[in-house]
């Protein structure tokens, strides 16, 4: 049983509530980092090192509600990405974002702070996904930012399952940003008929609604024209990355952003879906990692 530890243990590490109904959540302050995070979702929502400007987008009309998903940051999809495969009634992108995680480990040291956040199958879950797991993603907030996700099949069968760390950045403009580091992928449009994969080469852009899968991913990537140098993205163990913008039109159906919000945002997703799904044997383990970090490579 893992218990969850007393708010306020460390220099650095403050409870705070998010929005007008409280949701729980921790501030943290280093000399590398200053860092949000909603213990809803273990979801960082932003992060920012010295006079570097934001390295995480977060909407500002984002809902901080028990139970709903808050736009920005890195929501994490889990049990599954996207919609259900089989019943479009369960929640988009799997539960792990919606669910409130337990903070069960929180150090700090000269390279900044490391918390740890669980979650496990209760009766909710396995409502929605029959397995027995313990999720746990380590978050290290230092000159880098660094996620780690550790899902434990606690149950007597192999699960698959599929996610993403959704992560959303900010970018000056979104006509002139692009992302390099997806050559040699295959390329899902999510929003053409087909879904047939076709090899991808060149910089990744956004014109209008982009909603693009790139499977057979080398897991590094480089956002360019944020508001500072650049983005660098690493992503250990993940197969998989999706490029999404909303556009205008979709942007006025989500509630949760203004309706320009769109050309100063992008959701480069790195995780394992489509082809690239994880299983995981009785009592094993799976493990795949995110940095993200400001500059060139
Ligand atoms: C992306 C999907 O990962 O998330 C899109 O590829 C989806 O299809 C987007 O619209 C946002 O999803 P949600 O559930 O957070 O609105």
């Amino acid at each position: 049983m893992i218990d969850p530890i007393r708010p306020d243990p460390l220099p650095g590490l403050t409870p705070v509530l998010l929005g007008p109904q409280e949701l729980p959540g921790w501030r943290i302050e280093n000399p590398h980092c200053r860092a949000l995070i909603s213990t809803q979702g273990a979801q960082v929502l932003s992060f920012q090192t010295g006079t570097e400007p934001p390295l995480l987008w977060l909407s500002e009309q984002a809902v901080y509600a028990p139970g709903k998903a808050i736009r920005g940051g890195i929501p994490l999809c889990f049990p599954w990405f996207g919609p259900h495969p089989d019943d479009h009634s369960k929640p988009a992108h799997g539960f792990a974002r919606n669910r409130p995680w337990q903070l069960t480990q929180a150090t700090q040291g000269a390279t900044g702070h490391r918390l740890v956040f669980a979650l496990r199958a209760d009766a909710a879950t396995l409502a929605l996904w029959p397995h027995a797991f313990l999720a746990e993603l380590m978050i290290e907030l230092g000159r880098e930012l660094q996620l780690t996700l550790t899902v434990h099949n606690t149950g007597p069968q192999p699960f698959t399952f599929t996610h993403a760390f959704h992560s959303y950045f900010p970018v000056a403009a979104i006509e002139h940003a692009c992302v390099d580091g997806l050559d040699g992928s295959q390329c899902i449009d999510q929003l053409a008929l087909a879904r047939t994969p076709t090899p991808h080469h060149g910089p990744v852009r956004c014109q209008g609604e982009t909603d693009r899968i790139y499977v057979g991913a080398g897991g590094r990537y480089r956002i360019k024209a944020p508001p500072g140098g650049g983005i660098r993205i690493g992503a250990p163990g993940c197969h998989s990355a999706i490029v999404w913008n909303p556009g205008q039109a979709k942007t006025a159906r989500l509630g949760d952003m203004a309706a320009d919000a769109w050309r100063g945002m992008i959701c480069v997703e790195c995780g394992n879906v489509e082809s690239d799904t994880v299983t995981v044997a009785a009592g094993a383990s799976a493990a795949c990692g995110l940095t993200v970090a400001a500059g060139s490579p």
